[in-house]
Order: structure tokens, then sequence, then C-alpha cells
């Protein structure tokens, strides 16, 4: 089977699916590992030797998605990546195109993509986030690479990427995305997990500058067509406020002794907000 839209991270030819090896003309070839995901990260393109989430921020994460806390940003984002197309004003209208692809590059253990549909396709770096998301989403194409580096797509090969929270490199996502394809940033919202942050840090800022320090770097590549905030209020249990803690940031910049004060906690309310940022790479 010829995969269209993946290349080979060595030469950069297309790579063609058969017995569950992927392999190019020039003979690269990368097999599709037992729990159905393939490796494409070259050894040169790695910092070290398990880049990315660990195995114990992946659970939390995967905890705490499965717990419903998110349930409302999937669904704003199921929404939002209904098939549509950007006409030549840049405005953007509903279209019933069948089957999109969809890049989720640092897609963690994939429960975002997994709530959408169209041909889909899940980055990480992270072996072991790839690992748990591969086991649960079998009709999904699972690739560990580096979404820093150059990616194993080819060009104009995708009609959405998805960044969520994740490390990007934007001239990568023009080459990738098809003209008129849609990128969608998401970011740190202002207030963000702020009645955690407050309790964990000295210095818990808000997120004010997040979103248009992303715009901002993508300005060259592409053209900001939407920006929202969405935020909700989310109330926590217990194990919901230390995996929210185990799988963000604020695991390494606080202190034990923050740590240990959080323990006593039964519930919190807290604020959930992202930044949204849509992007087409028509140029203006
Ligand atoms: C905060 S998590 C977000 C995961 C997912 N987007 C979500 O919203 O659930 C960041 C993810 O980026 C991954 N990551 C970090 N560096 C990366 C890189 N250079 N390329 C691809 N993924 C990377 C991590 O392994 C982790 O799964
Ligand atoms: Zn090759």
């Amino acid at each position: 089977m010829n995969q269209q839209e993946l290349i080979c991270p060595v030469c950069r030819e297309a790579l063609r699916l058969e017995n569950r090896v992927y392999s190019c003309n020039n003979n690269h070839s990368f097999d599709v590992a037992k729990d159905g995901y393939v490796n494409l990260l070259l050894t040169h393109q790695r910092k070290s030797k398990n880049p990315g989430d660990d195995k114990a921020m992946i659970q939390a994460r995967r905890r705490f998605f499965d717990s419903g806390a998110f349930d409302p940003l999937a669904k704003h984002l199921k929404r939002v990546l209904k098939p549509r197309i950007t006409d030549s004003n840049g405005s953007q209208q509903q279209n019933p195109a069948p089957h999109p692809s969809i890049l989720d590059c640092g897609c963690g253990e994939g429960h975002l993509l997994g709530t959408l549909s169209g041909n889909r396709f899940g980055v990480d770096v992270s072996k072991e986030a790839i690992r748990y998301a591969a086991k649960r989403h079998k009709e999904i194409t699972w690739i560990v690479a580096n979404g820093m580096r150059e990616l194993p797509f080819a060009n104009d090969s995708m009609d959405h990427i998805l960044s969520i929270l994740a490390p990007r490199n934007n001239e990568e996502f023009a080459r990738v995305l098809k003209p008129g394809g849609t990128l969608i940033l998401g970011v740190p919202g202002p207030k963000h997990l702020i009645e955690l942050r407050s309790k964990l840090t000295d210095h818990a800022s808000a997120f004010e500058e997040k979103a248009d320090e992303a715009a901002g770097k993508c300005a060259s590549h592409f053209r900001e067509m939407i920006r929202e905030t969405f935020t909700y209020p989310q109330t926590l249990n217990q194990t919901q406020i230390l995996d929210l803690i185990q799988m963000t940031p604020l695991f390494w910049n606080s202190s034990p002794e923050a740590k240990e004060k959080i323990r006593q906690i039964e519930e919190l309310t807290i604020t959930i907000s992202f930044a949204l940022i849509h992007f087409t790479c028509s140029p203006s």
C-alpha cells in the first residue's frame, strides 16, 4: 500500500507499507512495532535516549483525559475541525470534504486526535506516548518523530495540523500543510490553572503573552484567521489534582513542600483556559 503522506526520514522518498514494514525505493525500512506504531526517529534527531514525556507523565495525562476534565476542550476542537474550506478572501466555510488528513504534532497519548475523524496521523517524540496512543486507537497512524526537526510527511499532504501545548517547527508545518489548509495552535490561556499555579509557585504570573508569542513566530509562514480563548471552570478531586501536576511543568517547577501541601487538598476548582489560534498557509 502506498501511503502518500509519509516520506522516508533518511532520503525523503515516499514510504510504502507492505507486510507491516514501511520502506522507500532506496531500501530504507522501518518495521511497524507490535503495538501498531512506527518509529521514524533517527538517532541524530534525538537529544537523549528517551526524549519527550516519560511514562509517569503519559499515564497521568491518560488518567486526566479519561476523567473527563478536558472533555469540553476535546468537544470544542471537534467542532472547530468540522470539514471546512478557506475561500480566496480568507473566510472559512463549512465544506463536506469527506476525509480530511489531520496531523496532531506532539499528540501525547492521543486522546484529542482519537476524538476526531479523518485520515489521522499522530506524531510525538516520546515512544511511550505513542505506544499508549497506538494501543488504544488502531485506526490512526502513530509515528515516533521529532516535531522540531524535519517531519516525515510529503509537501502539501495535510488538510489540518494541530499543535496543542507542544513544541513545533513552523517552517515544516508550512511545507506539509496543503494550500488553504488550517494550522491550529493551542497555548495556555491567560488564567490557565492559575488557582493551582499560585499554590505551587511564587511567580504564578498570568500567561497573557503566550498567544502573542506563538502567533508572532508563525507570522512569516501563515496568515492568522481566528484567535479565541476557550475557558471553563473545572472542579478536580485529589487524584485529578495530582495527575494534573504530574503531567505539566508544574511538577518540576514546584518545591517538595508545596507539593506536599497540595496533597492535603481534597477538591479544588480551577480555570482551564486555552488560547486557540487558527492559521491558514494561503498567501496573504
Ligand atoms: C504538554 S504535552 C501535550 C500532549 C497533547 N498535545 C495533549 O494536548 O494532550 C506535550 C507533548 O509534546 C511531546 N514533545 C516534546 N518535545 C517534542 C518534540 N520535539 N517533537 C514531538 N513531540 C514532542 C511530549 O512528549 C508530550 O507528549
Ligand atoms: Zn529512504
